[in-house]
């Protein structure tokens, strides 16, 4: 594969290595100390000779990811690290990744051993071939999953969302939730703006965004088990996804985040009617059972959606507790502000349950909207 170098004004400098890197494999980190020296090793060896460069996307570890890359770094210059402070995210993290490439080709993948790094220069080789994109696929032989899929639970889950990914993106790809791909720089330089930052699937926003215009190839590869550390993809990053396909199918018309953001809003209603009546049951007069019922699940609401509808914002330490004051402030007035239309509407003669209902969704865009302002708001 034949790539210009750029160097303006710069002759070679003979006290400096010379090539240029052909691939950049960027590897989005959290808590993944032990898997760097590895993993670094066996992308050298499955590159064989291919200039490459190695970026370490991590979102501040408390194990120390960022610390143990930069020590690696001192006898391999060809890694750098890219530490994110305050902030968390996959794709924001694989994007920051890609941009920060210095290789006209990227590649993202798991840190943790469980893409096959030898399918390396075969995807690179798919690229100097012509493809835009080319991913590396669980699935291309029929329902092959891999021994990463430890619980048949999360095979399963994977298989639903993948038909449900591909029924959004069209058929493009066989996984389109892959974490494993390679693109070249310029595509990912188009797709930059629009991606989200948000939850765990880029390759599903681009596919889904972009895939009528792009060459996409598969390269099979065999799921691996994780080697050290754990996997982060839990019950909330599944929530996370749904909204993001809810919200893709809608057209964008429904935010994805607002549909959490109602999700959690629901949980709280749970939360309230279950302290309720724990709070009369063992006999508090009901006004205070009420009051003290309303802030708990006020409570569990800005804990939940810290955790996953604005999770790439979260709250930590004292912003924590200062975002919660926000938070109930806000939410009171939301509540004052359901009164008022619920009390209108019903005056004008609407039924009950409409009244109530758009009382209800009045507080919940209000809601919504503040607090994404006021509580979860950038920097
Ligand atoms: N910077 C950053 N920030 N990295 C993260 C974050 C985050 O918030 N969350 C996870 N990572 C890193 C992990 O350290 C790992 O290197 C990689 O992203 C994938 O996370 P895992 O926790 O290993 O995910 P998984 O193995 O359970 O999920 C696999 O399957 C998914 C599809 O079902 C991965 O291949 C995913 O990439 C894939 O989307
Ligand atoms: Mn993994």
């Amino acid at each position: 594969m034949k790539h210009q170098t750029i160097s303006p004004n710069l002759d070679s400098d003979p006290r400096l290595p010379t090539a240029a890197p052909e691939l950049t494999v960027v590897l989005p980190t959290y808590n993944e100390a032990e898997n760097i020296p590895v993993i670094v090793g066996k992308i050298a060896d499955a590159m064989g000779g291919i200039a490459h460069e190695v970026i370490v996307v991590d979102d501040d570890s408390p194990d120390g990811t960022a610390a143990v890359t930069r020590a690696v770094a001192k006898s391999h210059p060809h890694v750098r690290c890219i530490r994110r402070v305050g902030r968390r995210g996959l794709s924001g993290a694989c994007l920051e990744g890609m941009m920060a490439a210095n290789a006209p080709v990227v590649a993202v993948m798991d840190a943790d051993m469980q893409h096959d790094e030898t399918r390396l220069p075969v995807m690179l080789a798919q690229i100097a071939d012509g493809a835009d994109l080319v991913i590396g696929s669980r699935y291309v032989d029929g329902t092959r999953a891999g021994g990463g899929f430890h619980k048949k639970s999360r095979a399963k889950g994977s298989e639903l969302a993948t038909s449900l990914a591909n029924m959004i993106t069209g058929s493009y790809t066989t996984d389109p939730m892959s974490g494993f791909f390679m693109l070249r720089r310029d595509v990912a330089d188009t797709v930059a703006g629009t991606v989200s930052r948000e939850g765990f699937k880029i390759l599903f926003d681009i596919v889904s965004r972009r895939g009528a215009e792009l060459d996409i190839r598969e390269v099979p590869f065999e799921f691996r088990e994780r080697v050290a550390g754990e996997s982060k993809l839990g019950f909330l990053v599944t929530v996370q996804f749904l909204g993001l396909l809810v919200s893709r199918y809608t057209g964008g018309l429904v935010p994805a985040q607002f549909l959490l953001f109602a999700l959690v809003g629901t949980s709280g209603l749970v939360v309230h009617m279950a302290s309720l009546y724990g709070l009369s049951a063992s006999g508090m007069n009901f006004t205070l059972s009420q009051t003290i019922a309303t802030y708990i699940a006020m409570t569990t609401n800005f804990a939940f959606n810290n955790e996953v509808t604005f999770a790439h914002r979260k709250l930590a330490g004292l912003r924590f507790w200062r975002g919660l004051v926000t938070f109930y402030a806000i939410c009171s007035i939301g509540a004052l502000g359901n009164l008022a239309v619920a009390e209108r509407i019903f005056e004008f003669g609407a039924p009950v349950w409409l009244a109530g209902l758009s009382g209800a969704v009045m507080s919940a865009l209000f809601n919504f909207a503040v607090t994404k302002l006021v509580t979860w708001r950038d920097g």
